[in-house]
């Protein structure tokens, strides 16, 4: 219970009983006192549902209070007459009958109107991809497709490795910057940039995606990723101008191969997966 609203409340209804109140206006402070004191009287808020439910009763028992015997019923009906006619209440009959509807519709008003909020975003940041992508004119499959050379490091493990040597001159040449030498996304430029470049040291980031998938992040970059991506602006370039099909592919070998890790798999027979470490 909540003293501070308790006993100013009960005081406030004793003192009442020693002066000469009109019978209509009694039966508003009592039912102004016990709201009160549903609502702010406790500690633990009791929930709307309930001083809803409460005031209900309390207002037909005050109504049945009123009407239960003649003396007082008559009572009331004239004080509401002389309420309604006499001069001297005109402001209070506006304030009953104008004022107090004005604030209830202006008090549902404000708590219905939704406030002008921008809509919020969250972002993802692997967005699915699309089903395929043009580069340079070709059309690469992203869900069905591999990378063309991965196949090399079971079947001829020498060529496998001059891809891999590739791959890490295009990683010097043109990631090393953002993603870092040692792929831990502290390169020269990544402390400057937000969202900051994938750290594919990560072991959660490319054992879970396909090649085709990042091949399409690496050629397309950041002006190209969808929607979902926002609002984050992301710095990766779009490398379809500046690098080869294969030097992607090459690059991919390389930054598996450098975390020693092995792409998903797209089915049981297709590349890496399964248990090759
Ligand atoms: C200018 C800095 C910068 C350079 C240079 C850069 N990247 Fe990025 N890269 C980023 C940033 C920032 C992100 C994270 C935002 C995003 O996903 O677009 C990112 C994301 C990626 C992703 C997406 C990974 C994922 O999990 O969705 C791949 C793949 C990637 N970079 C590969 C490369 C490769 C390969 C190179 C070099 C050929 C490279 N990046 C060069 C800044 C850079």
């Amino acid at each position: 219970m909540n003293f501070l609203v308790f006993v100013p409340v009960i005081a406030l209804l004793i003192a009442l009983r020693f002066t000469k109140l009109s019978i209509l206006l009694w039966q508003f402070v009592i039912f102004a006192a016990c709201f009160i004191l549903l609502k702010f009287g406790f500690t633990k808020p009791l929930p709307m549902s309930v001083v809803n439910l409460f005031s209900g009763i309390i207002a037909v028992s005050l109504f049945a209070y009123l009407s239960f015997d003649n003396e007082n019923f008559s009572k009331s009906l004239k004080e509401l007459k002389t309420f309604i006619t006499e001069r001297q209440y005109a402001l209070w009959l506006k304030i009953v009958i104008i004022v107090i509807p004005i604030g209830f519709g202006v008090n549902v008003y404000i708590k219905k109107s939704q406030g002008i909020k921008p809509p919020v975003f969250g972002r993802s940041i692997h967005p699915a991809p699309p089903t395929s992508t043009s580069f340079r004119g070709k059309t690469i499959d992203l869900v069905a497709g591999e990378n063309p050379f991965r196949p090399l490091k079971a079947t001829n493990p020498d060529s496998f490795l001059v891809h891999v040597d590739n791959g890490e001159r295009v990683y010097c040449e043109q990631c090393s910057y953002c993603h870092g030498g040692n792929m831990e996304s502290k390169g020269l430029f990544a402390h400057a940039l937000d969202p900051i470049p994938i750290k594919f040291a990560d072991k959660t980031i490319l054992p879970d995606l396909q090649e085709s998938f990042l091949f399409w992040r690496i050629a397309k970059g950041g002006p190209d990723l969808p929607d979902e991506a926002a609002p984050w602006a992301s710095s990766m370039p779009a490398f379809e101008p500046f690098l080869t099909e294969n030097e992607i592919w090459d690059v991919l070998l390389y930054m598996y191969e450098f975390n020693g890790m092995t792409p998903r798999a797209i089915s049981a027979h297709a590349g890496g997966g399964g248990g090759e470490h």
